[in-house]
């Protein structure tokens, strides 16, 4: 069995979690659960981070301690994975015991081993970014970027990783691992990063301008710098776990590859002799009106309250049919519904009713067993074989709102089968040639709903889920095999209604009109 380990980011808890959290989780969570029909022993880590200046900086607005502000903050976290369906085996704090123990071995090693030193640095700092610039950070006209906040000039004495020294390193290393990154352009944009010389990386703050951090094992009066901090969660979550690392893949936000991921992190490893994970999946970013949603711009949406109204599946269903990896995406609630009403609502489930309506009507609830067809059952069933041929490499390159693309041309199709094989026609027919292709399109149709759900399982588990069970339907252990075109359903008593997708409520306005002044 492959090992594959996956992770996402870890939120910052200085804020609630929004869409942009919302869609890593599911993404990965997609990711994992494909892996996992596929036979992979999966692992798949979440988690928050919680030290540095923001979270201190929120804390004291509160009036309340770090760690209580973390405690809160970390539970509405957690508590959005299960609301999503997010199959996660693990989350990881950053204030846990084992992540501190971790951080603080990996410096040390890293110390003793020649590769931190101590020195003074005068220049400028963004406490934003938790950050220090340089000249080329500024903007053509001497002014910092928005993305920086309140710029000031410090002199301090500071720790200093030695980045610089393994540069040349990672330059080979990409060259030699041109897939490392996905999207491939993204690790073209690396590169050209990698083309101007690093710059020491300064891993420690004096406690005197920040407390809240996990103190620099050999020396008392500093603590680890969030990002050098909040990357060894990879690791830390599984060093007590052998045969776990390295990491297959992170999933990450564009945002956040330059140069904490796709720089820090693999020098990070190899410098303390870690292994290197097999790769870095950066995915765009959601936008409302133009902007990155987010906790700062104030247009975060809450993902919460889509889920309430519609559920988890088809919140699920949206985010992977909507993104393309990589890129960026519109949210607008039009859109939403747009997909809610036509793929979900008026193709999948009109199948689920089409189906369970006629074999009730037609067949006493029993599925029958297939007779011979024509021509229009034979192009369907090579139809599903192309899909599900098409389906798997397309998530295996992480294709995903393609591969769901195909799957809903399946049920177009399956539904377009019945309008032309019109059971309801047959059934009125007593010629026995009429009653055989009446058995026949009742099965077809629900092998072809039955294939069309275990397909797309991991997009929508738990519609997947409720639909065998209307199909009297328990699905067997290796997902592969579930895929075939058969005759599993024969025989198997239906039920006779399921609602899937419901209308959605209008909105309030349009439920109450306003009354004409008379
Ligand atoms: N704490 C750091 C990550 C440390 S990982 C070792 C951080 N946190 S964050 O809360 O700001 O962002 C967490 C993840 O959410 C990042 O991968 C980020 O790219 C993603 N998103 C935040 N806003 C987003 C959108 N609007 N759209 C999609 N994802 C975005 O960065």
């Amino acid at each position: 069995m492959e090992s594959f380990y996956i992770t996402t980011a870890i939120d910052y808890v200085n804020g609630s979690p929004h869409l942009g959290h919302a869609y890593e989780k599911v993404l990965t969570d997609v990711i994992a659960r494909f892996r996992r029909q596929m036979g992979d022993k999966v692992h798949f880590l979440t988690g928050v981070d919680e030290h540095g200046q923001k979270v201190q900086a929120s804390a004291r607005k509160r009036g309340i301690p770090p760690q209580e502000f973390c405690d809160e903050m970390s539970q509405e976290f957690r508590g959005l994975l299960p609301k999503l369906n997010i199959s996660n085996d693990d989350f990881i704090r950053t204030t846990e015991p084992r992540h501190k123990q971790v951080v603080q071995q990996v410096l040390q090693q890293l110390f003793d081993k020649g590769e931190i030193y101590l020195a003074e640095y005068k220049g400028f700092y963004s406490t934003r970014q938790e950050q220090f610039l340089q000249d080329k950070d500024r903007n053509p006209d001497g002014t910092w970027p928005e993305i920086f906040g309140e710029v000031t000039e410090i002199a301090e004495s500071n720790y200093f990783f030695k980045l610089r020294q393994y540069q040349e390193w990672l330059v080979g290393f990409l060259e030699q691992n041109p897939n490392f990154i996905f999207p491939a352009y993204r690790q073209k944009q690396v590169m050209e990063f990698l083309k101007d010389p690093l710059n020491d990386l300064s891993i420690s703050r004096p406690k005197s301008r920040l407390e809240w951090g996990i103190p620099m094992p050999f020396d008392g009066n500093y603590v680890t710098y969030v990002w050098f901090d909040a990357l060894l969660n990879y690791y830390s979550a599984v060093a007590d776990k052998p045969g776990t690392w390295p990491a297959t893949w992170h999933v990450i936000g564009k945002d956040i590859l330059v140069p904490p991921h796709a720089v820090y992190w693999p020098i990070m490893l190899h410098a303390a002799g870690l292994a290197l994970p097999k790769g870095i999946v950066a995915h765009g970013w959601w936008m409302q009106r133009g902007a990155k949603m987010s906790k700062s711009t104030g247009n975060a949406l809450n993902p919460l309250d889509l889920v309430t109204e519609f559920g988890p599946d088809a919140f699920r269903y949206f985010l992977i049919r909507e993104m393309n990896v990589g890129q960026d995406s519109d949210f607008t609630r039009e859109q939403f519904l747009v997909r809610y009403n036509s793929e979900l609502a008026n193709n999948l489930g009109n199948l689920v009713n089409r189906t369970l309506n006629m074999t009730t009507r037609f067949a006493g609830g029993v599925i029958p067993a297939a007779e011979a067809g024509d021509e229009l059952d034979a192009s369907l069933r090579s139809l599903w074989d192309k899909t599900r041929d098409e389906f798997i490499p397309l998530c295996e390159g992480f294709q995903f709102h393609t591969a769901l693309e195909r799957a809903m041309f399946f049920l177009t199709e399956t539904n377009q089968y019945i309008e032309k094989r019109a059971p309801w026609k047959l059934g009125k027919s007593a010629e026995p040639k009429d009653q055989a292709l009446l058995r026949t399109s009742l099965a077809t149709m629900a092998e072809a709903l039955r294939l069309a759900v275990a397909l797309i399982q991991h997009v929508t588990p738990t519609t997947t889920e409720k639909i065998n069970a209307v199909l009297g339907y328990q699905p067997g252990a290796v997902w592969r095999e579930e895929l075939n075109w058969g005759s599993r359903l024969t025989g198997a008593k239906v039920a006779e209604a399921l609602v899937l997708f419901p209308r959605p409520q209008p909105p309030a306005a349009e439920a109450a009109p306003a009354k004409k002044k008379s």
